[in-house]
């Protein structure tokens, strides 16, 4: 039977490789995207990867949407709960509404993306959660306050989840990437870049398709025993 997988952000970045992966082992894919229409249409039309846009810091739009992905494709099998921003600044810099985008895209988005999914898949005895949390939730990092908080927090949402998920047949883990080639990467001023690059003892940034590897594992029935855990992918950036 196929399984349908979702994948919030789906249309770009890390994301985008992740829809791509799915699709190619053999996951009825779903993508969502929160703006860019022109982006999600060239990514449908050279994929063939149906995509669906919310905003995933609405719970309304998210439980909509998910109700609508549920009635074209099937019951949601493996949720990747990937969307995300960024807002840096220096603390003494960082506004509130920076600090509240961020919570709500990044930490409230994977509530409102995972919480519509969890009774069906307790129902049916099984599901996936691959939540994106990243090396800052880990580490922290200069400028980062809201987002590191957030990628931390999806640490304690796996965590909790897991415990909770794992008699029904769930597994809920986290994946915290390095610094992966992306347009959020490529944002960071060049001067700033060249130094956190020349901290990866990789000597390279990691690639969308490193990480979407690890999320079709985890997806996959060869991992139903790992749970509540964290795949670091960070080219020796960074020890747990
Ligand atoms: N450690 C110590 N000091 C640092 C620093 C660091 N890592 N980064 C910057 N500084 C210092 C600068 O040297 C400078 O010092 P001086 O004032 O003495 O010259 C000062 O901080 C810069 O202060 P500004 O007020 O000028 O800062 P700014 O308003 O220009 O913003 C910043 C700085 C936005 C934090 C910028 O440095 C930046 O973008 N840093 C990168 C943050 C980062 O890694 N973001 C990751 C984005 S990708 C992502 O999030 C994906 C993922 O999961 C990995």
């Amino acid at each position: 039977m196929v399984r349908v997988a979702l994948v919030t952000g789906g249309s770009r970045g890390i994301g985008e490789a992740i829809s791509k992966r799915l699709k190619a082992e053999g996951y009825e894919v779903a993508a969502t995207y929160a703006g860019n229409d022109e982006k999600a249409a060239e990514f449908t039309k050279a994929t063939g990867i149906k995509t669906y846009k919310w905003n995933v810091g609405s719970y309304e739009e998210s439980a909509a949407g998910i109700a609508k992905v549920e009635a074209d494709l099937g019951p949601i099998d493996v949720v990747v709960a990937n969307a995300g921003i960024t807002r840096d600044a220096p603390f003494h810099k960082m506004t509130p509404q920076q600090w509240h985008e961020v919570i709500n895209t990044n930490l409230t988005g994977v509530f409102n993306t995972v919480h519509p999914i969890w009774p069906g898949m307790r129902e049916r005895k099984f599901g996936r959660v691959i939540v994106m949390s990243s090396i800052n939730g880990q580490k922290g990092q200069f400028g980062q306050v809201n987002y590191a908080a957030t990628k931390a927090g999806d640490l304690g949402i796996v965590k909790s989840l897991a415990q909770e998920g794992a008699r029904a047949g769930i597994t809920a883990n986290a994946i915290c990437p390095g610094y992966i080639a992306t347009e959020m990467v490529m944002a960071i001023p060049e001067e700033v870049r060249a130094k956190i690059v020349a901290g990866i003892p990789a000597g390279r940034l990691g690639e969308p398709d490193e990480i979407a590897r690890c999320v079709a594992f985890l997806a996959s029935d060869d991992a139903g025993f790992i749970n509540g855990s964290t795949i670091s992918a960070n080219g020796a950036q960074f020890f747990v």
